[in-house]
């Protein structure tokens, strides 16, 4: 009688068979010499963001933006870029939702770009300072018809109680875009991350794996300290 371990292994279900089928980076990997590196971490990923986009990367502009709440724990969240320049990297959300909350009592913060296509990811921490009621208007004001009626609609991270009354408040919103495209929603805030540390992650085929670390002591110091990290 063949015993209980001679018994064939359950198949895989459908999510291990999955996960266990991916590879990462099976593309022809960029290489990235750190030693010829920009003095300024902005540079930098301003050149990888053109590549990873020529590279045919999706999305790129996608990032993950990392807050805590009240009680040190920590919460993320995907967020479009809205702009990189040399104060900081720039996005927009409500004062009045959770991040914006979490931010408002707790302005540290860290940001990761994933960019497969490239192999490449980028990690950048500091502190966030929300930009005034004249950027977050600005940052409105060229974005699309959609964007407007969703920052209309308002109460980001409340309880919903039906996807009937966020189909009501919604379509009062893109009405009420589309007659006032100057609308001001008032929670609707530009925010900049003010780095203190930018990490570059170079893959590697034989995992040698490039990470390039910029630091700074404050976000006012203006020189950057270079090193590179093992892997
Ligand atoms: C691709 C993508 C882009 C997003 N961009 C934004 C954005 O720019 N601003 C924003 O407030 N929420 C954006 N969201 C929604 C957030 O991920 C999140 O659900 C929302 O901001 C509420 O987060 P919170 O409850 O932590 O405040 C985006 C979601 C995805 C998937």
């Amino acid at each position: 009688m063949p015993s209980e371990t001679d018994a064939p292994a359950p198949p895989p279900s459908p999510f291990h068979a999955a996960l266990h089928s991916l590879r990462v980076w099976d593309v022809s990997l960029p290489r990235f010499d750190a030693a010829t590196a920009p003095a300024e971490p902005g540079v930098l990923f301003r050149e990888w963001f053109v590549h990873a986009v020529q590279a045919g990367q999706v999305e790129p502009h996608t990032m993950s933006l990392a807050t805590v709440d009240p009680r040190g724990r920590p919460d993320a969240r995907i967020l479009m870029l809205h702009d990189a320049d040399s104060r900081g990297w720039h996005f927009a959300s409500h004062s009045s939702s959770a991040k914006g909350r979490q931010l408002a009592a707790r302005p540290d913060a860290a940001l990761v770009f994933y960019w497969p296509a490239v192999a490449r990811q980028v990690r950048v921490r500091g502190r966030v300072a929300a930009l005034g009621p004249e950027a977050s208007r600005a940052d409105l004001a060229v974005r699309s018809r959609g964007a407007l009626a969703a920052a209309l609609t308002g109460l980001q991270s409340e309880v919903l109680g039906s996807a009937g009354e966020l189909a009501a408040a919604s379509a009062a919103a893109w009405e009420r875009a589309a007659a006032e495209p100057d609308a001001v929603a008032p929670t609707w805030t530009a925010y900049v991350l003010e780095p203190v540390e930018v990490e570059f992650f170079q893959g590697d085929a034989a995992r040698r794996h490039v990470r390039l670390r910029y630091r700074r002591d404050s976000p006012d110091a203006t020189a950057w300290t270079r090193e590179l990290l093992w892997p």
